[in-house]
Parts: structure tokens; C-alpha cells; sequence
């Protein structure tokens, strides 16, 4: 990173923090998945990723404590040399969900920084969509060497993907395409279809997918958006999130097959020179998974699902600059100026309401907004007074830099209510 630009970065959190808008020490004494103290008044909590709410299930926690009691805190040692017998249950669980061979790294970032540096080889070309997650794009960054070809593609736009494919595939041998099942930012999903339609059309065309906001409230078994609206296909490779919706925490891989996984297994540095997931969390995620492999996660399903579609219909009804309506957990509510996102979220914790406020460089100059998060762990009636709040906070802090929501909408370059095509 240039020195200019981390100075920029250091300025600019480090004024947002002394104003109470980040990085928020939380007071509580116990935590419930819906309430976090902040500064002395409790909130109720936007901004968690634990899109099922499992994180205070009983079983979950019972099976965690089982765990320490059985096994202690640690098994202070290489999975490359010896692993805990939990490993061989989980990924066996985790194969099911996914129907494919899955393997379990310690984290998602550890995850891809052990998988592309080996899948992707000399003569290959690698596509980045312009807002891929950043763990992704460190690991590209890893991969790169100058018989591999980077480039980044503007997001989602398929048209220019293939025309890139067909370009790339006369001089390279496979093209890799590298995105998110759902984007972490605005909560938008991945243009599936054509994807698909792409994976048949060109024999040498690969994904790879980091569906880690995908996982739990779409799909069988919960196994994801990608699962859910692409399918299986042999050139795909998927990645995702225990850290989220599984209430835990690790990455898994999930491989066409089980040479695939047996590479990575060997090959993959974090499987090699990094410690193991702890005892407690391993059975946190086998608690979560036999959740997932049971019909209970389809009633968890459809109470997160209709609260999603709630959001969405009384953002849309109260004329909400919501940057995209896809059905996700994620939203974005677009403020454009950066002081008014961080005055917005402090309106917004004043009344009990903790969400969180975003702006450059997670998001450009002047498209700051509120990020959303919708769990299991709230109710219609939340979402309604929520709304309500940013409604009145946004038109009255607007007003006060003279601006209204048209200033808003210009600032993301969409229109009313035409938001669903970021
Ligand atoms: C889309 C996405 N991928 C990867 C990660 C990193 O996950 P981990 O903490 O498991 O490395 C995150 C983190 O929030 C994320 O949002």
C-alpha cells in the first residue's frame, strides 16, 4: 500500500473512531445475538453477519463446551502432522451439505490463499470482478507471476466477461473468473444465470466463488446461493463462510472431486504452516451442520427469508435509497456525503439502533451509506421502526447540507426504485 494512501486510511478511521462511529468496544456482560451496549445505552444490533441467529443456540453451546471438556482448548499442532478426530466429522458433514468433497481451512482468507496459488497454473488468465472480496484478491495477488495473466472486469458485467473469454482463450488455456456468490457491501448477487450459461459455452472457462453471505438462508441443506441457483458444475470451485451463518468460525473449500481436495490438502500452505481450528469452535460447527442436515433449517430459512422480503418491501414503500433490492441479508441504504452517513449512524444510535455507517475507501468518495444486516434475531416490528428512523434521520440531515434523496440517487448513478442493477 502507497505510504500517502495509509496515512489517508490512518486519518480517516482514526477521526471516525474518536467520533464513535467504528471500531466500538462492546459494554455487555452477557449477549443475546440482538443487543450490544455502546457507551452506556443498549442497541439493537445491524450489523451481524450471523444471518440464522445460531450464535446463542443452545446446542451449539452445549456442543462447544462438550468439547473443551473432552479435548481442552487446543490441539497445539500441524494438521499436516496430526488432527483432531472432530476434522474427520465435520468435513464429512460439511461434504453432505454441499454434496461435493469439502475440506475445512482455519479461516476463509487462509482458505483462498491456500487454493488459487495451486489451482491456477502458468498460461492461465485470471479475471477479478472489480468488487470480489479483498481476501480473494490478496490471494490472486499471491498467484500472480508473469506467466499469468491478471485483469480486473467491472462488476458483473457478463457482456464484456465473455468478450474477454474469447479474447483471453487465443492466447491463454484457461480463463478463471473470480467473485462472490453475495457481495458483502450492498448485498447483491452474483449474475448466476450467465454464468452458467458461460461454464457451458467455453470448456476451459472456471469460477471460483466466495459465497461466504450466501450460506444458511438460501438453498438445500443451506449450502448457498451458488448451490441453490448455479448448481454443480466441474469447473467450479466454492468457497464459503463458517464465521457467518454458521455461527463458528473456518473457511470451507468445496472441490469437484476428491483429487482436488487431496491437492490442497497437501499442497495448500494453510494445511500446512498454520494452526488448527480450536476444539470448542469444531464443535460449534458440528452442532450448526446437523442443523443444516436436518428440515429445522428450512423453517429458520423461511422466518429469515420473510424478514428479508419484508426490508425490502417497507424500504421500497418509504421511497429508501436501498442501492440494490436483491433478496439478500445484506443492504445498503445509499446517504452519499460521508459526514452524513456518520452523523446518520449516530441519529440512528442515539434512538437504539446500532448500524453501520460506511464510507471511503470501503465504498467510493460520496457513495457512504448505512449497511444493514438482517438476522433470525429480529422482527418485523424492528425492521419497521428502524426504517422509520432512517427515514426522518436521513431527510432532516440531508436538508441540513441542502440536498435531498435525488442528490442521493445521482451520487450512485441509479434511479428511484431501479436499484436492482449495481
Ligand atoms: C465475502 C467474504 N469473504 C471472506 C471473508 C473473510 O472471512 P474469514 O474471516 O473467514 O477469513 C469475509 C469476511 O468478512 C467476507 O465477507
Amino acid at each position: 500500500m502507497r505510504k500517502e494512501y495509509s496515512a489517508l486510511i490512518n486519518r480517516l478511521f482514526t477521526k471516525a473512531r474518536n467520533e464513535g462511529v467504528i471500531q466500538q468496544p462492546i459494554q455487555n456482560d452477557t449477549f443475546n445475538g440482538r443487543d450490544v451496549i455502546v457507551n452506556g445505552k443498549r442497541q439493537l444490533f445491524w450489523a451481524s453477519c450471523s444471518y440464522l441467529g445460531l450464535e446463542t443456540d443452545e446446542r451449539l453451546k452445549r456442543a462447544s463446551i462438550d468439547a473443551v471438556e473432552r479435548y481442552g482448548t487446543q490441539l497445539s499442532a500441524s494438521r499436516a502432522v496430526i488432527e483432531s478426530g472432530q476434522y474427520g466429522e465435520l468435513e464429512s458433514l460439511l461434504s453432505e451439505i454441499f454434496g461435493k468433497p469439502t475440506l475445512l481451512a482455519p479461516t476463509t482468507s487462509l482458505g483462498h490463499i491456500s487454493v488459487i496459488p495451486i489451482i491456477v497454473h502458468e498460461l492461465d488468465a485470471l479475471i477479478m470482478d472489480q468488487k470480489v472480496h479483498n481476501s480473494v484478491q490478496n490471494a490472486i495477488l499471491m498467484a500472480r507471476d508473469e506467466k499469468i495473466h491478471v485483469e480486473t472486469l467491472n462488476h458483473n458485467r457478463m457482456d464484456f466477461l465473455e468478450t474477454r473469454i474469447q479474447i483471453l482463450l487465443q492466447k491463454y488455456n484457461r480463463v478463471w473468473y473470480f467473485l462472490d456468490g453475495v457481495y458483502s457491501m450492498f448485498g447483491d448477487l452474483a449474475p448466476y444465470d450467465d454464468l452458467k450459461y458461460l461454464l457451458n459455452k467455453y470448456p476451459n472457462f472456471h469460477i471460483y466463488v466466495d459465497d461466504a453471505h450466501g450460506l444458511g438462508w438460501a438453498g438445500k441443506n443451506g449450502a448457498g446461493t451458488t448451490i441453490r441457483d448455479l448448481g454443480w458444475h466441474p469447473n467450479l470451485i466454492l468457497t464459503t463462510s463458517l464465521a457467518k451463518s454458521f455461527a463458528s468460525c473456518g473457511g470451507a473449500l468445496v472441490f469437484d472431486n476428491e483429487e482436488q481436495k487431496s491437492l490442497i490438502r497437501n499442497c495448500g500452505s494453510s494445511f500446512i504452516f498454520s494452526g488448527p481450528i480450536q476444539p470448542a469452535v469444531l464443535g460449534a460447527s458440528i452442532a450448526a451442520a446437523k442443523i443444516y442436515l436436518s428440515d429445522e433449517i428450512y423453517t429458520i430459512q423461511k422466518d429469515v427469508n420473510e424478514l428479508i422480503t419484508f426490508f425490502i418491501d417497507y424500504a421500497n414503500q418509504l421511497c429508501l435509497p436501498l442501492i440494490t433490492s436483491a433478496h439478500s441479508p445484506i443492504f445498503y441504504i445509499g446517504v452519499g456525503k460521508l459526514e452524513v452517513g456518520k452523523k446518520l449512524m449516530r441519529f440512528l444510535m442515539a434512538q437504539g439502533h446500532f448500524a453501520t455507517s460506511m464510507g471511503f475507501p470501503a465504498v467510493p468518495m460520496n457513495n457512504s451509506g448505512i449497511r444493514v444486516c438482517i438476522t433470525r434475531n429480529h422482527t418485523k416490528a424492528d425492521i419497521k421502526e428502524f426504517l422509520d428512523l432512517v427515514t426522518e434521520g436521513l431527510i432532516m440531515l440531508l436538508h441540513e447540507v441542502d440536498q435531498d434523496l435525488t442528490d442521493v440517487y445521482d451520487a450512485f448513478g441509479i434511479s428511484p426504485l431501479a436499484t436492482n442493477n449495481i
